[in-house]
C-alpha cells in the first residue's frame, strides 16, 4: 500500500488510534504494561501509521509528525494515570487477615483511680460510699459542726462564699438558721450532719467529695478532694479511730509507711488529733514537699456531742468517731510515687498522666 494519503484522512485515522488507544487503557482487564507493548511497541497501529507518513504529501508531514507525537503523548499520560490508580487501589486494598492498629487508649485521671481504691479499702469494712452536696448551706459547712457564725474556727477554712443571698422568707422560721450562706464546701465534714439527718443508725459512712479553698502552692490546690469518714453506733471508742486509721494506712500505702497521731484542735471532734504518715519522697528524711519527713494526712477525733444533737442522734445512747484526708495528699505520699508538687495532677499535661 504505497498509495498517497490526503492529509486530512491520515490525521482522521491517527486520531480513531488515539481513540481505540484510550477505549483498551480504559477496560480494566489488561495491565499497563500489556497495553504499553500493545499501544506504543513496534507492531502496534500507531508504529505501523509512523512509518505511513511518507504517503502523505511532503508539504504537510511535519505537522502530521507533530499529531503523531501529540497522540503517542495522551497515550503515555493515559498508561500513567491508570498506573497511579492502580497503585492507589493496591495501597487501599483491605486485607482482612492483618493484624489491627491498635488506637491510643486512655485511663481514668490518677485522682479518680484514687478516688476508687480508696472507696474499695472502706467498702471491705462495711463503710458505704455517700454523696453530699459540694455548694452547700453555711449550716453545713460551719454551723452545725459547731462552728457559730463569726467563730474565729471559721477562718481556718479559707473558704470562698457564693455571692448569693437566699431570701430566708421563704423558708420556714425553725429552718432559716441552716438556709443563710451559701459556700463551696472547704471540707467533707458538710457531710456528718446530713449523713446523721437520714435518721439511719448504726452509720458507717464513707463520703468522698471535692472541696474548695483559697489556697495554692507545692502542697495545696484551690480545689481538691477528701474523704471522710463516719461511724456512729454504740460504744464507740478511739480505739476503734485507731483500727480504721491504721487498717487504711496498711491498705493505701504498704507496710513500709509509718503513721502517727498528735493532739489537735477541731470544733466538731473532742478530743481531736491531726494523722500523719511518713513521707514517700524522702522517707522521713525531710524534703522540699514535707520539710521535716512527715506528711499532714488530715484530720481525726471523735465526734462532738453539739454535732451529734443538730444531727438528731442521741447523745445518751450513740457516740462515734470521724476523720477527713485529702485524696491527692494520700495519693502523693503512696509509695513511688515520687510527686513532689501537688499542682501536677491538675496541669493536664498529657505527658505527665499517661505515665500512671
Ligand atoms: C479538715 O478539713 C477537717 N474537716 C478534717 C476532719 C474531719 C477532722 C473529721 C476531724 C474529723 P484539714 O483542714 O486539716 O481538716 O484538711 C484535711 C486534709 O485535707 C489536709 O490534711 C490535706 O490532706 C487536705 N487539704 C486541705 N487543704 C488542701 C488543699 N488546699 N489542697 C490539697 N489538699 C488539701
Amino acid at each position: 500500500m504505497n498509495d498517497p494519503i490526503p492529509t486530512p484522512n491520515f490525521i482522521g485515522m491517527l486520531l480513531e488510534c488515539q481513540q481505540d488507544a484510550l477505549d483498551a487503557i480504559a477496560d480494566a482487564e489488561k495491565s499497563v504494561d500489556r497495553l504499553r507493548i500493545e499501544l506504543l511497541g513496534g507492531k502496534s497501529e500507531l508504529a505501523k501509521l509512523t512509518k505511513q507518513i511518507r504517503l502523505v504529501p511532503a508539504v504537510d508531514r511535519a505537522q502530521v509528525g507533530t499529531v503523531v507525537n501529540q497522540v503517542k503523548q495522551t497515550i503515555l499520560q493515559a498508561l500513567a494515570a491508570r498506573g497511579t490508580t492502580q497503585q492507589t487501589k493496591t495501597t487501599l486494598s483491605f486485607d482482612p487477615t492483618m493484624p489491627g492498629i491498635e488506637p491510643p487508649e486512655g485511663h481514668l485521671h490518677i485522682v479518680t483511680q484514687a478516688i476508687e481504691e480508696i472507696t474499695r479499702i472502706f467498702e471491705r469494712i462495711s463503710f458505704i460510699r455517700v454523696r453530699h452536696p459540694e455548694v452547700d448551706w453555711d449550716w453545713y459547712a460551719f454551723g452545725s459542726l459547731n462552728m457559730p457564725e463569726n467563730h474565729p474556727a471559721r477562718d481556718e477554712w479559707e473558704t470562698f462564699f457564693i455571692e448569693a443571698f437566699p431570701d430566708r422568707k421563704k423558708f420556714p422560721i425553725r429552718e432559716r438558721t441552716i438556709r443563710n450562706r451559701i459556700v463551696l464546701t472547704p471540707h467533707t465534714s458538710n457531710g456528718q450532719v446530713r449523713e446523721m439527718e437520714k435518721g439511719v443508725l448504726p452509720i458507717r459512712m464513707i463520703n468522698i467529695a471535692k472541696c474548695y479553698r483559697r489556697q495554692i502552692d507545692v502542697s495545696h490546690t484551690p480545689m481538691f478532694h477528701q474523704f471522710e469518714g463516719l461511724y456512729i453506733d454504740h460504744e464507740v471508742s478511739i480505739g476503734h479511730l485507731k483500727g480504721v486509721l491504721d487498717y487504711f494506712a496498711k491498705q493505701f500505702f504498704g507496710p513500709s509507711r509509718t503513721t502517727r497521731i498528735r493532739p489537735f484542735h477541731f470544733q466538731f471532734t473532742e478530743p481531736s488529733f491531726e494523722v500523719d504518715v511518713t513521707c514517700g519522697v524522702c522517707l522521713g528524711k525531710g524534703c522540699k514537699l514535707c520539710k521535716g519527713g512527715w506528711l499532714e494526712l488530715g484530720g481525726a477525733g471523735m465526734v462532738h456531742p453539739v454535732v451529734l444533737k443538730h444531727g438528731g442522734v442521741d447523745t445518751t445512747k450513740y457516740n462515734g468517731f470521724a476523720f477527713g484526708w485529702g485524696v491527692e495528699r494520700c495519693y502523693m505520699m503512696k509509695a513511688g510515687t515520687q510527686l513532689d508538687d501537688i499542682r501536677l495532677l491538675y496541669s493536664n499535661d498529657v505527658r505527665f498522666l499517661e505515665q500512671f
